[in-house]
């Protein structure tokens, strides 16, 4: 089954779920960008041409980018003072309510999502019953050896399964920026659906990337692709962060980091809207001092992260060899957590005895 999907995708060059994707792709962009020309920057009481031109070098576009801002973030940006930066946003934020379709179209849009098995039950569920969605992002952040590369890998795999095995039937884009793209790996995964496993491994286009300036650039590659009538359905970002943790890391440099993240995330979420492509990206965790109760980490990137993930989960190692994922603040699923576990052909759920 899956050996057949796969031969068909290479010689379609697209199935009929990535076909369908990319003509609903282009129809969508030109309306979301009617949508956002409708609403500018300027048009928020207070914020000017001046102060506008100031928020656009500084990596805010638009109302979304401005929205997701605290008001510190915002004052150290755009040279703005606290208030006036608190205004703005509570302005933004306001708005953003007005232009928004109402739930019976909504729920339409819903429907032309697809989801990506992560080959564990309950870590499906755990992300509201099929496993990862496109038009989506999922983050997953954790500690060195918590199974956020395993889950990608696993990933990249599962999406070339027909939609019946709780595939897209399309193809994985891996960005791999610490060099932990394991073809052996991948070899092992498709042991798990007696799939020939360079065809598996046909379908998975890794680049390195070597800076996080490479990484900006590896998206728009990742259009052509797509415009090439490439089937993806899925981009992993593995990780995220580490880059622009690595590069932006000075003090006077937090700035900085978060606009070109902001910006960076802002471009990821209209690739996966766009195409209706799932994206799933790793985050490193660090310790936040300012915790003293409770976990003692916390992820890289802070806000502009939290809310351009549509799921964000944490995942930590549990008893024996098991997983433990956690989910965190979903906008339409309760905080929850579930066990799995990293087996040599992929995620399972942990067989209770
Ligand atoms: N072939 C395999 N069979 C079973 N378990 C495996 C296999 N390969 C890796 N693992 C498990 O996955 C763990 C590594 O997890 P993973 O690479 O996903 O960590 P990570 O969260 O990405 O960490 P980092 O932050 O270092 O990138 C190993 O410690 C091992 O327990
Ligand atoms: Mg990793």
């Amino acid at each position: 089954m899956v050996e057949e999907k796969i031969e068909d995708s290479e010689e379609k060059k697209s199935t009929p779920l990535g076909v369908h994707a990319l003509k609903g792709g282009k129809k969508k962009t030109k309306e979301e960008e009617a949508e956002e020309e409708d609403k500018k920057l300027t048009d928020i009481p207070g914020i000017g041409p001046g102060t506008a031109a100031k928020l656009e070098a500084a990596g805010v576009y638009d109302l979304m980018g401005l929205a997701v801002l605290g008001p510190k973030e915002l004052a150290e940006m755009a040279g703005l003072g606290e208030a006036a930066a608190r205004k703005a946003i509570q302005a933004a934020r306001q708005m953003m309510n007005l232009g928004f379709s109402d739930g019976l179209e909504f729920s339409e849009k819903r429907k032309s999502v697809g989801y990506i098995t992560t080959g564990s039950k309950n870590l499906d569920n755990l992300l509201g019953g099929k496993g990862v969605e496109t038009k989506s992002i999922t983050e997953a952040f954790g500690a060195f050896g918590s199974g956020k590369t395993q889950l990608a890998l696993a990933l990249t795999v599962n999406v070339q399964l027909p939609l019946e095995q709780g595939g897209a039937n399309g193809k994985a884009v891996f960005i791999d920026t610490e060099g932990t793209f394991r073809p052996e790996r991948i070899r092992q995964l498709a042991v798990r659906y007696n799939a020939n496993p360079d065809k598996v491994l046909k379908n998975i286009l890794v680049a390195r990337a070597f800076n996080s300036d490479h990484q900006i650039l590896l998206l728009d590659k990742i259009a052509e692709l797509i415009k090439n009538g490439e089937p993806i359905k899925l981009i992993v970002i593995d990780s995220l962060t580490a880059h622009f943790r690595a590069e932006f890391s000075g003090r006077g440099m937090l700035a900085d980091r978060q606009q070109k993240m902001n910006k960076y995330l802002h471009n990821l979420m209209k690739l996966a809207e766009s195409y209706n492509i799932a994206v799933y990206v790793t985050n490193q965790v660090m310790a936040d001092p300012a915790q003293m109760f409770g976990d003692p980490t916390k992820a890289v990137g802070g806000n502009i992260v939290a809310h351009a993930s549509t799921y964000r989960m944490y995942l930590r190692r549990g008893k024996k060899d098991s997983r433990v994922a956690k989910l965190i603040d979903s906008p339409n699923l309760p905080d929850n957590e579930t066990v799995f576990q990293v087996e040599t052909d992929g995620l399972h759920d942990v067989e209770i005895d």
